[in-house]
Parts: C-alpha cells; sequence; structure tokens
C-alpha cells in the first residue's frame, strides 16, 4: 500500500519509522511518502494561510497551495501558470522552517525527481500505471465512491482523507475498509481547517473522505493521520506476527463487533498476590472462549454502554444474555 501524507509539520510523522509500521515500511508492505506542503507555496514566507472570509478567529489554509500539492502528488497536470515548488519526501533536510522560501517563490518546473511519482506495478515500466486486473474495481468513474480507477493503463488515483473534528467517524470498519486501498493519500489541516473548495474539488476526481478520529479537536490532522496510519497498517497482510490478532480485536467485524476486548493476562501465575483466573490456565479451549467472550461483554457493559446496547440480539446467546 501506497501512502503519501501532505502536512506543514512532515517531522511530526517520524513515529512511522518505529514498530510494526517501520517494519512494515522497510519489508516494502507500505511505501510511506511524506511531502512538505509549503513546498507549492509561492511567495517569499511561503505563506499556506489566509483569513476567513466571513470573518471570525483564526486562519484557513489556501485552495492553491493544496491544489498544487495535491496535483504534484497524484500526478495530475500542474495547474494553469506552471508548476510551483517541488516535492518533499520525508528524510531530506528541507524539513524545518520558511528558509529557502525564496528559492522556493521562483516557479520550478517539476524538476526530475522533485515529486514523487505515482506507483508503478511490479512488472510494468510505465509511471503511474498499473497492469490490468491488479486492482478492483476497474473503470469507475471518480467521485461515485470508487477510490482508485484501473482499466488498461489508466493511472490509479489515491483514496483521499481529510482528518478534521467535523468528518465521518472512524472506527475499526472503516480502518478495515481502507486497508484495501492501495493508495492513500492523506492531508493534514491546520488553524481552522482546509478551504472546503479544495474537498469539492476532488471529489470529482478522487474518493475524498472528511474523517474524524473522535470528538475533541486537536490542533492539526497530523496526530490523527498518525492515529489512522496505525489501525490500518497493523491490518495489512504481514504486518501483525499473528493474524488471529486483528480477528480478536476490540470492534472486529464477526464475533466481537460491538464488543471490547475483556482482560489479558501472562506469567507469572500469582502476583503480588493476585491470581490469573484459573479457567485460563486449565488448557481447556471451550471454557476460555466462553469465558473471553463473556469478559467482553461484562466490559462492553461497564465501559462502553452505548455499544452495549446497540448489540444485536440475534447474534447473542443464553448464556450471553443473563450477564
Ligand atoms: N483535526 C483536529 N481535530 C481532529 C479530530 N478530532 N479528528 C481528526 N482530525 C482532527
Amino acid at each position: 500500500m501506497r501512502l503519501d501524507i501532505i502536512s506543514i509539520f512532515p517531522e511530526y510523522f517520524a513515529p512511522l519509522d518505529v514498530s510494526l509500521i517501520g517494519k512494515a515500511r522497510e519489508r516494502g508492505t507500505l511505501d510511506v511518502r511524506v511531502h512538505q506542503l509549503r513546498d507549492w507555496a509561492y511567495d517569499v514566507h511561503r505563506t499556506v494561510d489566509d483569513t476567513p472570509y466571513g470573518g471570525g478567529p483564526g486562519m484557513v489554509m489556501k485552495p492553491e497551495v493544496w491544489g498544487e500539492a495535491i496535483d504534484a502528488v497524484i500526478g495530475a497536470s500542474a495547474v494553469p501558470g506552471g508548476a510551483r515548488g517541488g516535492g518533499h519526501v520525508q528524510g531530506s533536510d528541507e524539513d524545518e522552517g520558511r528558509d529557502g522560501g525564496e528559492a522556493r517563490a521562483t516557479p520550478q518546473a517539476s524538476a526530475p525527481g522533485s515529486v514523487v511519482p505515482p506507483p508503478v506495478a511490479p512488472g510494468t515500466d510505465a509511471p503511474g500505471t498499473v497492469e490490468p486486473g491488479t486492482v478492483e474495481p476497474a473503470g469507475v468513474e471518480p467521485g461515485t465512491g470508487a477510490s482508485a480507477t484501473v482499466a488498461s493503463g489508466t493511472p490509479v488515483l489515491p483514496r483521499m482523507i481529510v482528518p478534521t473534528p467535523s468528518g465521518r467517524p472512524f472506527s475499526q470498519e472503516l480502518a478495515q475498509e481502507l486497508a484495501q486501498e492501495p493508495w492513500l493519500l492523506f492531508a493534514c489541516g491546520r488553524y481552522e481547517g482546509i478551504d472546503s473548495r479544495v474537498m469539492e474539488e476532488y471529489s470529482g476526481r478522487l474518493r475524498v473522505d472528511e474523517v474524524s478520529i473522535g470528538d475533541y479537536v486537536l490542533a492539526g490532522g497530523e496526530v490523527a493521520v498518525l492515529v489512522m496510519v496505525e489501525a490500518i497498517g497493523r491490518l495489512l497482510p504481514g504486518v501483525l506476527g499473528n493474524a488471529q490478532s486483528v480477528v480478536d480485536d476490540s470492534f472486529a467485524p464477526g464475533s466481537m463487533e460491538n464488543l471490547v476486548e475483556g482482560p489479558v493476562y501472562t506469567k507469572p501465575p500469582v502476583w503480588r498476590g493476585r491470581e490469573v483466573p484459573a479457567v485460563l490456565l486449565s488448557g481447556h479451549h471451550g471454557n476460555v472462549a466462553r469465558w473471553r467472550r463473556d469478559e467482553a461483554i461484562r466490559r462492553t457493559v461497564r465501559n462502553r454502554p452505548e455499544l452495549a446496547a446497540a448489540l444485536d440480539p440475534a447474534k447473542l446467546d443464553k448464556h450471553d444474555r443473563k450477564l
């Protein structure tokens, strides 16, 4: 899976070098490319925001800069007026500050290699194309719910995710859905958000989702993207050591739908006088499974009553209903 992230703080994404996601990147399961939005700004100060129309506090991110950045990342032709600015890949030394703004104020026609090219399917040498049949569904119109248009030689486009507190809720189900995509593009807003015309413009070409990770307001989308990338990345084949973990997860579709996981224990069997529940030492798989389900239901009722209320009675057995 390819992930592009556009942000004014590429350094936020250093944790993506670590742990499961870092290993997935090393192995090539995940191809993460982080871009500095300011590289597509066109004034000396590399300005990315302006005051909101209609008044009010804060600043809104400028559509022109976002348009150029997204066009460059998805491999679309530059807007009239020529390409401005190059791409940014995490790890280069352009991460910090506004120095170098003057150089970028001069339009730089897409220097070879300055922008990360779209994905190339193994076995092809045509940039931005994927061999027919490598991604489903084929030939669906952009903006109709398909995130990638794939027919013979047609460029694949990413599904675009814009983190915002006003978006649709992120969930395990959405993580599962996004884990099926070949290419995701995250556009991190800051301040009061991105000029709405950007989402409008790209929903004509890509599938665009505004997504919230919870009912609270962060200072920007970067942390939300880290959350989503970790939730999505661990679902990719081969990322977790044990594929069963994904099936047993809280909220996992199937037997854990609308349930959170119960408590877990490891050795020693007694710690500070506290014993591990005997059933877990019994070696009786059926009893262990029953106990785990009971505990999941008890915890859900205690910590997430709204989820417990949404449990489908048809999926509860006699034992469940007693809890
Ligand atoms: N940006 C700011 N707050 C956010 C939230 N709760 N979810 C996603 N993106 C955000």
